[in-house]
């Protein structure tokens, strides 16, 4: 059935094809077509960051940045959803065109640059869901907040997204934001954590209720630089780390159609180099702190071996793309 889908869809320009499976699949949850597969379901809980998670496949961030169709994605059986990235105001992102298929490679290059409605409009999306299950909310900066006034762009957001989220993503990995990986840097990033497990720390005394924080990475990170963050990490009191954001490299792509689009690359190209990451941060971390591993997770298998590198949790976006919402009854079938 998706198979047929997928040939429409893709006949179609990628970002359109997005906008029009996301509202479909709204109109089909609302219709109550979608149900959640039993598979995801039937799986032992497991808890990571202090939340219980019904099944471990999540939805990766930058699907559904404005949080706005939660019930929809919600219905495919995820055990997370993760909405995102969001930045304290609206901003458009980059000229399209911005998103490219890689079909030979089942890879996707974008480079959509933060497009979001801003915190305002996801707060509202999100109360208006009353949605049950877990949900992260990426934050990132403003592309005009200059990189050394980050901090307060990611302070601000998380104050406002803490309290309707169930985790909050630090994402400082994303390519397409000038400097934005400049956070990974030792210093900047002891700064920034510190200065959020801060304002974490004082709203859950206030409110009585713990946020954990995520800090998502990059996978173009050499072995010494994911030492110094897992040492952070830990020093910093974050609560869970995501490896691995798209990919600068080409390596895996060469000379096929787009490859030499500007942007982050994700898909089966980027499997390889997010399972080196969390094998090299489950080494450093040795238990300390949980794994939440993405990138290029498009089968039963794929997801098999990121959970067995260190990853608690998994998440899928590209895979969602290529192989359709099955992929997550597939995956909880096998992990059954
Ligand atoms: C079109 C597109 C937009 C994305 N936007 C975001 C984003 O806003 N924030 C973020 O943290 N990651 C974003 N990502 C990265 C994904 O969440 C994920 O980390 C990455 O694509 C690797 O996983 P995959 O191979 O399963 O896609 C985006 C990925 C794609 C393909």
């Amino acid at each position: 059935m998706y198979k047929l889908a997928r040939r429409f869809l893709f006949a179609l320009d990628p970002e359109y094809a997005h906008d029009l499976a996301l509202n479909s699949l709204g109109l089909a949850a609302k219709l109550g077509i979608l149900k959640p597969p039993l598979s995801s379901q039937q799986l032992t809980p497991r808890t990571v960051m202090g939340l219980s998670f019904p099944n471990p496949v999540g939805l990766a961030a930058g699907l559904d940045k404005n949080a706005a169709h939660i019930p929809g994605l919600a219905a495919l059986g995820f055990g997370f959803l993760e909405v995102g990235t969001v930045t304290p105001r609206p901003q458009s992102g980059n000229p399209k065109p911005r998103l490219f298929r890689l079909p030979e490679a089942e890879a996707l290059i974008n480079r959509m640059g933060f497009n979001n409605q801003g915190v305002d409009a996801l707060l509202s999306n999100i109360r208006s869901c009353k949605h049950q299950g877990i949900l992260g909310i990426n934050i990132g900066k403003n592309f005009d907040t200059p990189i050394e006034r980050a901090a307060e762009d990611y302070l601000s957001a998380f104050k406002r997204v803490q309290g309707l989220a169930s985790y909050v993503t630090v994402n400082i990995s994303s390519p397409n934001t000038q400097n934005l990986r400049k956070l990974q840097g030792a210093s900047e990033l002891k700064a920034l954590l510190g200065a959020l497990a801060s304002l974490r720390d004082e709203c859950g005394r206030s409110q009585g209720r713990h946020t954990p924080i995520a800090v998502k990475i990059a996978p173009d990170l050499s072995e010494a630089e994911l030492d110094d963050i897992a040492d952070i990490l830990l020093s910093e009191k974050m609560d869970a780390v995501i490896a691995t954001n798209t990919t600068l490299s080409r390596d895996e792509v060469k000379g096929l159609a787009h490859s030499q689009e500007t942007g982050g690359l994700s898909g089966r190209p980027v499997r390889a180099r997010a399972l080196a990451v969390i094998q090299a941060l489950h080494k450093r971390l040795g238990g300390k702190l949980p794994i939440i591993g993405v990138g290029g997770i498009s089968d039963a298998d794929s997801a098999k071996a990121a959970l067995d590198a260190g990853a608690s949790l998994i998440q899928i976006y590209t895979g969602l793309i290529y192989r359709g919402p099955t992929l997550i009854d597939e995956i909880c079938r096998a992990l059954d």
